[in-house]
Protein backbone atom coordinates (compact mmCIF):
# COMPACT_ATOMS: atom_id res chain seq x y z
CA UNK A 1 0.00 0.00 0.00
CA UNK A 2 1.35 3.13 -0.92
CA UNK A 3 1.05 6.51 0.69
CA UNK A 4 -2.30 8.38 0.45
CA UNK A 5 -3.38 11.90 -0.35
CA UNK A 6 -3.89 12.99 3.05
CA UNK A 7 -1.01 12.18 4.74
CA UNK A 8 2.30 13.11 5.73
CA UNK A 9 5.31 12.03 4.17
CA UNK A 10 8.07 9.57 6.03
CA UNK A 11 11.06 11.77 7.63
CA UNK A 12 14.51 9.87 5.86
CA UNK A 13 17.48 10.95 5.58
CA UNK A 14 18.84 11.68 2.17
CA UNK A 15 21.10 13.74 0.23
CA UNK A 16 21.77 16.53 -2.12
CA UNK A 17 24.85 17.80 -3.50
CA UNK A 18 26.14 20.89 -1.66
CA UNK A 19 29.25 23.20 -2.53
CA UNK A 20 31.66 21.05 -1.10
CA UNK A 21 30.23 17.54 -1.57
CA UNK A 22 26.94 15.35 -0.62
CA UNK A 23 25.14 16.60 2.33
CA UNK A 24 22.87 14.32 4.42
CA UNK A 25 19.26 15.97 4.31
CA UNK A 26 16.20 15.16 6.26
CA UNK A 27 12.96 15.19 4.47
CA UNK A 28 11.31 16.47 6.69
CA UNK A 29 13.41 19.65 6.31
CA UNK A 30 12.52 19.38 3.33
CA UNK A 31 8.94 19.72 3.05
CA UNK A 32 7.99 21.78 6.79
CA UNK A 33 6.31 24.56 5.44
CA UNK A 34 6.23 24.84 2.01
CA UNK A 35 4.56 23.96 -0.86
CA UNK A 36 6.72 21.69 -3.52
CA UNK A 37 6.23 19.80 -6.30
CA UNK A 38 8.18 16.32 -5.93
CA UNK A 39 8.60 14.07 -8.84
CA UNK A 40 10.59 10.82 -8.68
CA UNK A 41 12.18 8.49 -11.95
CA UNK A 42 13.12 5.02 -12.12
CA UNK A 43 16.34 6.19 -13.41
CA UNK A 44 18.61 9.33 -13.84
CA UNK A 45 19.85 9.32 -17.78
CA UNK A 46 16.90 6.33 -18.44
CA UNK A 47 15.89 7.38 -22.06
CA UNK A 48 12.42 8.50 -20.60
CA UNK A 49 13.19 10.73 -17.70
CA UNK A 50 15.68 11.89 -19.69
CA UNK A 51 13.99 12.78 -22.67
CA UNK A 52 10.56 13.57 -21.33
CA UNK A 53 10.19 13.58 -17.45
CA UNK A 54 13.07 15.56 -16.09
CA UNK A 55 13.04 18.09 -19.24
CA UNK A 56 9.63 19.01 -19.06
CA UNK A 57 9.85 20.15 -15.19
CA UNK A 58 13.23 22.41 -16.23
CA UNK A 59 10.74 23.74 -19.05
CA UNK A 60 7.82 24.42 -16.79
CA UNK A 61 9.79 25.38 -13.74
CA UNK A 62 9.71 29.28 -13.31
CA UNK A 63 5.66 28.40 -14.50
CA UNK A 64 5.47 25.79 -11.57
CA UNK A 65 6.90 28.05 -9.38
CA UNK A 66 4.51 31.31 -10.60
CA UNK A 67 1.63 29.16 -8.65
CA UNK A 68 3.14 29.63 -5.73
CA UNK A 69 5.44 26.22 -5.48
CA UNK A 70 8.80 26.88 -3.03
CA UNK A 71 10.64 24.17 -4.74
CA UNK A 72 10.25 21.28 -7.33
CA UNK A 73 12.47 18.25 -5.99
CA UNK A 74 13.34 15.46 -8.39
CA UNK A 75 14.42 12.17 -6.79
CA UNK A 76 15.74 8.83 -7.86
CA UNK A 77 17.34 5.52 -6.18
CA UNK A 78 20.53 6.89 -7.50
CA UNK A 79 24.02 7.87 -6.07
CA UNK A 80 24.11 11.65 -5.05
CA UNK A 81 26.94 11.82 -8.08
CA UNK A 82 24.91 10.42 -10.77
CA UNK A 83 21.97 12.57 -9.55
CA UNK A 84 24.36 15.96 -9.59
CA UNK A 85 25.72 14.72 -13.01
CA UNK A 86 22.41 14.38 -14.35
CA UNK A 87 20.67 17.63 -13.23
CA UNK A 88 23.32 19.46 -14.58
CA UNK A 89 23.19 17.58 -18.08
CA UNK A 90 19.89 18.89 -18.35
CA UNK A 91 20.55 22.62 -16.76
CA UNK A 92 18.20 21.71 -13.95
CA UNK A 93 19.72 24.56 -11.62
CA UNK A 94 15.88 25.43 -10.31
CA UNK A 95 15.31 21.45 -9.30
CA UNK A 96 16.41 19.97 -6.38
CA UNK A 97 18.36 16.48 -7.18
CA UNK A 98 17.72 14.38 -4.37
CA UNK A 99 19.46 10.97 -3.86
CA UNK A 100 17.31 8.14 -2.40
CA UNK A 101 20.22 6.34 -3.13
CA UNK A 102 19.25 2.94 -0.76
CA UNK A 103 15.88 3.43 -1.70
CA UNK A 104 14.55 3.76 1.74
CA UNK A 105 12.66 6.72 0.59
CA UNK A 106 10.56 5.10 -2.08
CA UNK A 107 10.15 2.19 -0.03
CA UNK A 108 9.10 4.11 3.02
CA UNK A 109 6.45 5.45 0.56
CA UNK A 110 5.39 2.19 -0.65
CA UNK A 111 6.21 3.45 -4.11
CA UNK A 112 9.36 0.90 -4.85
CA UNK A 113 9.52 -1.75 -7.81
CA UNK A 114 11.81 -4.02 -8.29
CA UNK A 115 13.31 -3.82 -11.47
CA UNK A 116 15.15 -6.82 -11.59
CA UNK A 117 14.36 -7.67 -14.61
CA UNK A 118 15.94 -5.13 -16.31
CA UNK A 119 18.99 -5.78 -14.39
CA UNK A 120 18.45 -2.19 -12.58
CA UNK A 121 17.23 -3.76 -9.34
CA UNK A 122 15.39 -1.69 -6.59
CA UNK A 123 13.96 1.53 -7.90
CA UNK A 124 11.45 3.82 -7.65
CA UNK A 125 8.13 4.16 -9.27
CA UNK A 126 7.05 7.07 -11.59
CA UNK A 127 5.19 9.67 -10.08
CA UNK A 128 4.86 13.37 -9.06
CA UNK A 129 2.98 14.82 -5.66
CA UNK A 130 2.41 17.74 -4.62
CA UNK A 131 2.85 18.33 -1.25
CA UNK A 132 2.37 21.24 1.64
CA UNK A 133 3.95 21.39 4.89
CA UNK A 134 4.86 17.65 4.31
CA UNK A 135 1.48 16.50 3.91
CA UNK A 136 0.32 14.73 0.39
CA UNK A 137 -2.30 16.96 -1.49
CA UNK A 138 -1.94 15.18 -5.02
CA UNK A 139 -0.42 11.88 -5.70
CA UNK A 140 0.33 10.97 -9.51
CA UNK A 141 1.61 7.51 -10.65
CA UNK A 142 2.54 6.29 -13.94
CA UNK A 143 2.37 3.06 -14.10
CA UNK A 144 3.63 3.13 -18.17
CA UNK A 145 5.26 6.27 -20.32
CA UNK A 146 5.14 9.77 -19.02
CA UNK A 147 1.88 11.27 -18.39
CA UNK A 148 0.23 11.65 -14.73
CA UNK A 149 3.29 12.57 -13.30
CA UNK A 150 4.57 14.70 -16.20
CA UNK A 151 5.13 18.92 -15.25
CA UNK A 152 2.04 19.30 -17.94
CA UNK A 153 -0.20 17.38 -15.95
CA UNK A 154 1.15 18.85 -12.36
CA UNK A 155 0.90 22.31 -13.51
CA UNK A 156 -2.76 22.20 -14.20
CA UNK A 157 -3.41 20.38 -11.09
CA UNK A 158 -1.89 23.50 -9.22
C1 LIG B 1 13.01 5.02 -19.02
O1 LIG B 1 13.34 5.11 -20.19
O2 LIG B 1 12.50 5.96 -18.41
C2 LIG B 1 13.29 3.74 -18.30
C3 LIG B 1 14.06 2.76 -18.88
C4 LIG B 1 14.31 1.59 -18.20
C5 LIG B 1 13.78 1.41 -16.95
C6 LIG B 1 13.02 2.37 -16.37
C7 LIG B 1 12.77 3.55 -17.03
Amino acid sequence: MSIQVGETLPNVELQVMGKDGPEAVQTQDLFAGKKVVLFAVPGAFTPGCTLTHLPGFVVKADEIKAKGVDSIICTAVNDIFVMDAWGKSQNAEEITMLSDGLGEFATALGLDQDLTPMKLGKRSQRYAMIVNDGKVELLNIDEKGVDKSSAETVLAAL
